[in-house]
């Protein structure tokens, strides 16, 4: 399976990671300011939640041929890994701690201000 950047993916890859053992741990539960990201869930299954602030979607991944695009201002929850999921993210910046938004309260506010911009 290949993956070409600009043709398959809707920006230029920066960055390449996966999550693995997560089986009975959630992970996510944070959204990004700036950051694109395809989720491709390349071996197993798993449940990805997303939340824009007004309402939250829920995504069965078990295909290794289709990935989920995240964007930015999106809250992501995933939850219900199988033992063998192996979770492939190609994002469209390096890793920035500072693009981060952990805190829930402070996504809704940054979410309603963006809105409004
Ligand atoms: P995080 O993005 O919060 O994980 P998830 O979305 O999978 O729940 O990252 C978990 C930790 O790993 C956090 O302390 C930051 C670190 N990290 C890096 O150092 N580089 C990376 O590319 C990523 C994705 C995370």
């Amino acid at each position: 399976m290949a993956v070409n950047g600009g043709l398959d993916v809707p920006f230029d890859i920066a960055r390449v990671y996966y999550i693995v053992g997560t089986k009975g741990h959630a992970r996510g539960f944070h959204a990004h300011r700036k950051l694109h990201q395809i989720l491709v869930c390349v071996s197993g299954s798993c449940r990805v939640i997303i939340d824009d602030g007004h309402n939250r979607r829920e995504h069965f991944l078990d295909r290794p041929d289709s990935g989920l695009h995240v964007k930015p201002y999106q809250w992501r929850e995933m939850v219900d890994f199988s033992a063998d999921c192996v979770l492939l993210v190609l994002a469209s910046a390096h890793y920035d701690e500072a693009d981060y938004i952990r805190d829930y309260d402070v996504f809704l506010a940054e979410t309603t201000t963006a809105t409004l911009e």
